[in-house]
């Protein structure tokens, strides 16, 4: 298929021209047509999604849908199912919609040859099955204890998924069991996170898509050392390696495309679930990496979160372009990336279960369209990927949203929040449900951005004059209200596939590859490089540049 570069379409000049001329004042557009919340609610699965409190006309939605049939989003949207190989420059097919389709439809998508579908339910099933055992205490630690932590190590899409959705999902975990997550090389991360832990307990999952990692395999010797030393301390067993072999593997499990490197590794390949090259890091959250949440909230948990996401796939594919949630967000995305200036955009979930939601965010949504030029290697010349950024409310009303509310800069900002609250706590002095109070400000905000305050009605108030403008709020602040009934590991799921749908649109129209990742290698080579200099050598440290060589000498002078 054809790569566009956008600007040349008529529906980019058309936009460019609207935005030209743009001045929306959302009172009046609230108060001139009484049915423009109506008409820009739509629901997606279980998610209610309001974008009435948003920047657009109706000439301009009609607008960004022409750019969407220009640029051939629908086109690409089967592409992308159908399993044609979209990820270009590594010559992949993306088929993260493949992992959750359910299991009669094996045989209806064969890629490369490989029945995909039958293949993901075949390794859900040991998934399960694995999971199961955890849960139950058949699976024995090697001095016969049941397993009371599962300790995930992965970096990127083979952390920030199971970890947020771990946190997200923590109601529906089983009691006595706990997971934690060790990503960083920094060696605080392991030795934090193993520090208390008995050995006789715990399980390593070793997530890892390439085995490659260096973070990854650094922080699984580090936790192999730590299982075996205190195994042996605790007389559990002896130093032969024999022992070891034993211990690793009642203690590790390995989640990789690569199970040769799993095996080379000393984890028994019969202990590895595995996926395939068409699953991206960052979209890997409901493949085997997420095998820590699979033992955590089990079999049917798993299965409703994967429920979730192909319900959203369902919309996605098949609601038409006006009420499509996923296309219209990532139009609206685009709207104000490339005509309105915007830079960030911001996502929010008065939730505290969330509070990774935004963190998962920005690798879904910057690895994959931080890109500089489109398929074919030309090099664009409009924004690509805007940063994506946030916190749960309330805390970020108490830091970052004076910003947002009166600051100079537009930031977009998808407010997301649930009717039913996990802790139905009452405050004891009103006597109100704490949820009431915690969402009452998830509608205010919304309200406060779009609608402000206006400089009479602060002068109203009776504020002296030379406050009046401070105490001013301008609104027409967009905002996207995300509702569901409750964050259940169904919602969970669609709320994810949401952002990998939008993400996708977004990359579509700006004719870029979503699903590759150049730009973090050339860090990671650098690091490697860098090793000699580091240890001292020389010469090494001469070849380097005089700014780091001088960070370098301080490092030096006092470690
Ligand atoms: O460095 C980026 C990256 O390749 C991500 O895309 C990926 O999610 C992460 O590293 C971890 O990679 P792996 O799962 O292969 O260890």
């Amino acid at each position: 298929m054809e790569t566009k570069n956008p600007t040349t379409l008529p529906a980019w000049q058309e936009l460019r021209d609207l935005a030209e001329e743009f001045h929306l004042d959302l009172r009046q557009a609230f108060e001139t047509d009484p049915g423009r919340a109506a008409a820009l609610s739509f629901e997606a699965a279980d998610l209610r999604v309001d974008m009435s409190k948003n920047l657009v006309t109706e000439p301009v939605v009609a607008k960004l849908l022409e750019l969407a049939e220009q640029t051939g989003v629908s086109e690409w949207r089967e592409a992308m199912f159908g399993g044609k190989h979209i990820n270009n420059t590594e010559d992949r097919a993306v088929l993260h919609s493949a992992l959750r389709a359910p299991a009669d439809a094996a045989g209806s998508l064969v890629v490369d040859g490989q029945d995909v579908v039958r293949d993901v339910h075949e390794v859900l099933t040991r998934i399960y099955a694995f999971a199961e055992s955890v849960r139950d205490g058949s699976w024995k630690g090697i001095t016969g204890k049941r397993i009371e932590t599962v300790v995930n190590i992965g970096i990127g899409g083979s952390d920030l998924g199971p970890a947020m959705a771990y946190e997200a999902l923590r109601p529906y975990v089983q009691p006595g069991l706990e997971c934690r997550f060790v990503s960083n090389i920094d060696p605080t991360d392991v030795g934090e996170k193993t520090k208390d832990l008995d050995p006789e307990t715990t399980l390593f999952i070793v997530a890892s898509k390439t085995f490659t990692t260096l973070e990854t395999l650094t922080n699984a010797r580090a936790a192999r050392a730590w299982l075996l030393a205190g195994l042996q301390r605790a007389g559990a067993i002896d130093g032969s390696k024999d022992a070891a072999a034993g211990a690793v593997g009642q203690h590790f499990v390995a989640v990789s495309t690569a199970l040769d490197k799993v095996a080379a590794f000393g984890i028994n390949p019969k202990n590895a679930f595995g996926f395939w090259n068409w699953v991206g890091g960052r979209y890997s959250v409901d493949s085997a990496v997420g095998t820590a949440l699979a033992v955590a909230i089990g079999r049917s948990g798993f299965e409703d979160f994967l429920a979730g996401f192909h319900a959203l796939d369902e919309h996605f594919r098949t609601a038409p372009a006006t009420e499509n949630v996923p296309l219209l967000m990532g139009l609206l995305n685009v709207w104000y990336v490339n005509f309105l200036g915007a830079h960030t955009h911001a996502v929010l979930p008065y939730s505290q279960y969330l509070h990774r939601f935004p963190a998962y965010l920005q690798q879904l949504t910057m690895e994959s369209n931080g890109k500089r030029v489109r398929r074919d290697g030309t090099a664009v010349d409009y924004h690509t990927g805007e940063v994506f950024w946030g916190e749960p409310g309330t805390n970020g009303q108490h830091a970052f949203y004076q910003l947002m509310h009166q600051g100079t800069r537009i930031v977009p900002a998808d407010f997301i929040a649930f009717a039913k609250p996990t802790w139905d706590l009452v405050d004891t002095e009103s006597g109100v449900r704490q949820h009431e109070l915690f969402l009452g400000n998830f509608f205010a905000q919304t309200r406060a951005l779009a609608f402000g305050k206006t400089a009479a009605e602060v002068r109203a108030e009776g504020t002296a004059e030379d406050l009046v403008a401070h105490r001013t709020f301008p609104g027409n602040r967009p905002s996207t209200s995300i509702m569901a009934a409750q964050l259940t590991p169904r919602v969970l799921g669609e709320l994810i596939a949401l952002y990998e749908m939008i993400t996708f649109v977004q990359g579509v129209i700006w004719g870029i590859d979503s699903f590759d990742q150049w730009g973090v290698e050339l860090g990671k080579a650098m690091a490697i490089d860098l090793k000699p200099a580091i240890a001292g050598s020389v010469a090494a440290l001469a070849a380097t540049d005089p700014s780091t060589r001088g960070l370098l000498q301080y490092f030096f002078d006092r470690k």
